[in-house]
């Protein structure tokens, strides 16, 4: 937990908003990977995930008024509107995430108040899932303020609401469902059709391998690129096999066809369409043999398991940018590097790599080495980080961070015990 980004978010919203300390609380949202089940959530798919010891994090303290004001620390200007006139989008505004999650909220809440508060989240290159989780921890900052007691699940909801409603991108549930619902050392398993999901703890206890991520320095909304056309190739491809199989009247996801089905209709798609689909297919079996590697602590086989699910998303479902695949492509021969592939969506961002246990350092720096001269113009926005797993979001009370408080400000109490 980063005490001192919390501990400046609290003072800075007590001062900025003339509240108390007492009253202000912490959204802690993390940022997301996902090793395996790219681009197969919208299509109803299973994939898995991990949250980041990495986070978006929102101090707050109810308005006590019908106002959300918000600051940032890291974006320019003031969020501020009524919950009465929530208006509507603009375009690459930070304050997007917190209108719509106002509005998706009072689709089904009663909301009494609104927020004053700051945000802080510094990951938002894209592929981490910033997006979600700064929609996520704006609405734990309302519902608390509102002493709502939503769970989880209608959280994965509301969040959809924001991302596919407010915002118009037609992502899936991979994100939000990452964010709410990981654990530290356990890698999470969502099946999007039945909204299960399931914890694989990890068989090394948490050591085994090293999380890198490395940023291109490639920063774009996703709403501005490939991504929705992309699932309508994937929507138009079930529609065609539901059809050839005599099922029109099943859910136009490419989940609704079992893959014999598949393999016996898929003459009738067209390249671009084959390609989406073959990709759902393969995805879906990775997946599965993904769970199996890790369970059985097997780092090798996930990790390649993770690297030709990169090359899939490259050759068949055709994402990425010139940028993220030579990423892609220095990774898989970096030394340490046990499987590598684009972190999100692929069309900016980073790529995220297992590695071997205390290698991560030196692949950071090896990879940024040779990306850097092959991009010179993006290699001072590129970084490298390694990364430790984490749970999932949650609201800080006043308790909790007085105890934060109490021992960030006393070196005593910071050390072991045992020494
Ligand atoms: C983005 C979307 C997710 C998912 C990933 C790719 O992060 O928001 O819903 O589709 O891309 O796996």
């Amino acid at each position: 937990m980063d005490v001192r980004i919390i501990n400046r978010l609290c003072s800075f919203t007590a001062q900025r908003f003339g509240v108390p300390i007492d009253q202000v609380a912490v959204a802690r949202a993390p940022y997301r990977i996902c090793p395996l089940g790219a681009h197969i959530d919208h299509q109803s798919g299973t994939v898995t995930a991990m949250a980041l010891d990495q986070a978006v994090h929102v101090a707050f303290a109810p308005s006590h008024c019908r106002d959300v004001v918000l600051n940032s620390l890291d974006f320019p200007g003031q969020t501020r509107f009524s919950i009465d006139h929530v208006p509507p989008p603009q375009r690459g505004d930070w304050g997007n995430y917190a209108r719509g999650a106002v509005q998706a909220l009072q689709q089904r809440h009663q909301l009494r108040s609104g927020v004053y508060g700051v945000t802080a989240g510094r990951m938002d290159g894209g592929g981490l899932s910033s997006s979600a989780a700064i929609g996520v921890a704006l609405l734990l900052a309302l519902q608390h303020a509102n002493d709502l007691k939503v769970t989880p699940e209608e959280n994965i909801d509301l969040d959809q609401t924001i991302e596919n409603g407010y915002l118009g991108l037609r992502n899936g549930i991979l994100d939000q469902a990452a964010i709410l619902l990981s654990r530290r050392h356990q890698l999470t398993w969502i099946d999007c059709l039945t909204r299960e999901h399931r914890h694989f703890p990890n068989p090394a206890d948490g050591r085994g391998f090293e999380i890198l991520i490395v940023f291109s320095g490639l920063k774009q909304a996703l709403v501005e690129t490939d991504y929705n056309q992309r699932v309508r190739e994937c929507t138009a491809a079930a529609e065609k096999l539901l059809a050839a199989a005599g099922r029109s009247d099943a859910p136009p996801v490419l989940r609704s066809i079992p893959p014999e089905q598949y393999d016996a209709c898929k003459h009738v798609l067209d390249d671009a369409e084959a390609r989406r689909a073959r990709h759902f297919f393969d995805e879906m079996e990775r997946v599965r043999q993904g769970q199996q590697a890790w369970t059985a602590g097997d780092w090798q086989l996930f990790g390649q398991l993770m690297n030709q699910s990169g090359y899939s998303s490259i050759e068949h479902y055709q994402c990425g940018c010139p940028p993220l695949i030579d990423l892609y492509r220095i990774l898989q021969d970096t030394p340490g590097v046990l499987g590598a592939r684009f972190s999100g969506a692929g069309f900016r961002g980073c790529c995220v790599a297992l590695v071997e246990p205390r290698t991560g350092q030196a692949a950071g720096e090896w990879v940024l080495d040779r990306y850097r001269r092959q991009h010179p113009d993006l290699a001072e926005a590129a970084y490298s980080l390694v990364c430790q797993t984490a749970d999932g979001a949650e609201v800080i009370g006043k308790e909790r961070l007085a105890g934060l408080f109490d021992v960030a400000s006393d070196p005593a109490k910071n050390r072991p015990r045992n020494n």
